[in-house]
């Protein structure tokens, strides 16, 4: 075991240096159960929970698991509701096509960590809350500190693995270009960089245990960050392919098949850049478009094609999330992803 992966088990409790990632609306309590159970960090995705649901989730895994729990949630800064005319113009042709009426009411957003979310923190108490987006302000962020939990933060670039460092991060997830997902950054300037790059210079560049997420999916992925100075992996697509994930049987049916090709960086889907499957909205409207408004508010007028075609077993207008490492993930049992994983980065070593 690297010295890096030994500090990293102390500082979490885990058994393996493996974190079960978040997933917002692809998985839940079963999956961070079944990962917490086989020694890893399982995580409950809280961006798009209310506080109740929150403490109620976080229960449930307590009743079920005994292990480290990460509450994730997102801290991207929400602006005023955009104009939307241009969004809804690029999207007139589906709703034509599918004779859907645009959305009457916008649904709830995406809200970034707030007031009552950091009460259901100091309710929980879980071992570990990592932000995706950056971090609260201070003042919450003191109280997150405060409950007792690590601190885990998101970054794309050394910049951003430094911003976090110094406002007191336990540690850093360096996110490759490779990842499935939305891509984390908040600093201005985001030009994603691989993870064989941006692993050891994040390592270099702060004093706290770095995780590695961005295409891992197998014992390899698994060995050669930790090679690479990490100390721990952060896994997300390959957990998608567990019984105990929870995407559509359209979105599980693209994941048995993809290639790395197929997963391209879409803005599409909520207006931020995300890693997900070709479909036939990508196909049509180009994986970036400017029409989109920011995150997160263009998932709503998207919302009614969306329903309409998934109740009819289509994916062309939902979110496929997937990391460029689909293609390396096999349909398997939680315990047993991780337990490969776990084993494989254990046997690896660091060449600090
Ligand atoms: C379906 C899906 C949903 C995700 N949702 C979240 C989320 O809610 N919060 C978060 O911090 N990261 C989220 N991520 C990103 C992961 O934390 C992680 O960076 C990524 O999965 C690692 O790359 P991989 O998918 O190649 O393993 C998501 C990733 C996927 C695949």
């Amino acid at each position: 075991m690297s010295a890096a992966t030994r500090a990293f088990l102390a500082l979490t409790g885990a058994r393996l240096p493996v974190v079960q990632a978040p997933m917002a609306n692809f998985a839940g309590t079963e999956l961070a159960i079944a990962a917490i159970s086989a020694g890893a960090i399982g995580s409950l995705p809280c961006a798009v929970l209310d506080a109740a649901a929150v403490v109620a989730q976080a229960a449930t895994v307590r009743g079920a698991a005994t292990g480290p729990l990460n509450l994730n949630f997102f801290c991207h800064r929400l602006g005023p509701a955009p104009d939307e005319r241009r969004w809804h113009d690029a999207l007139a042709r589906f709703y034509a096509d599918e004779g859907v009426p645009p959305p009457a009411s916008a649904p709830a957003l995406r809200r970034p960590f707030d007031a009552a979310m950091a009460e259901a923190v100091e309710t929980v108490r879980p071992e570990i809350v990592s932000f995706h987006f950056g971090l609260p302000d201070e003042a919450l962020l003191a109280r997150v500190r405060a409950s007792g939990a690590r601190i885990f933060g998101n970054a794309t670039s050394v910049a951003e693995a430094r911003h976090l460092a110094g406002r007191g991060c336990d540690a850093i997830i360096a996110q490759g270009f490779e990842a499935g997902g939305h891509a984390g950054h908040f600093l201005a300037g985001h030009h994603p960089v691989g993870l064989l790059a941006l692993v050891p210079q994040i390592v270099a560049a702060v004093h706290v245990p770095v995780i590695a997420a961005g295409g891992i999916a197998d014992a390899h992925g698994a060995a050669a960050a930790i090679a690479l100075g990490a100390s721990a992996v952060q896994v997300g697509t390959a957990y998608l392919r567990t019984p105990e994930a929870r995407p559509s049987d359209a979105h599980r049916g693209r994941l048995a098949t993809a290639t790395a090709d197929d997963s391209v960086f879409t803005n599409l889907f909520t207006g931020g850049l995300a890693r997900g499957l070709r479909n036939r909205l990508i196909d049509t409207l180009g994986p970036v478009n400017e029409a989109a408004p920011p995150f997160p508010y263009a998932s709503a007028a998207l919302a009614p094609l969306r329903a309409h075609a998934e109740a009819a077993g289509r994916d062309d207008f939902s979110p496929l999330w997937a990391g460029q490492g689909v293609a390396l993930a096999r349909e398997e049992p939680a315990a047993t992803l991780t337990e490969r994983l776990g084993a494989a980065a254990l046997s690896s070593g660091s060449f600090a």
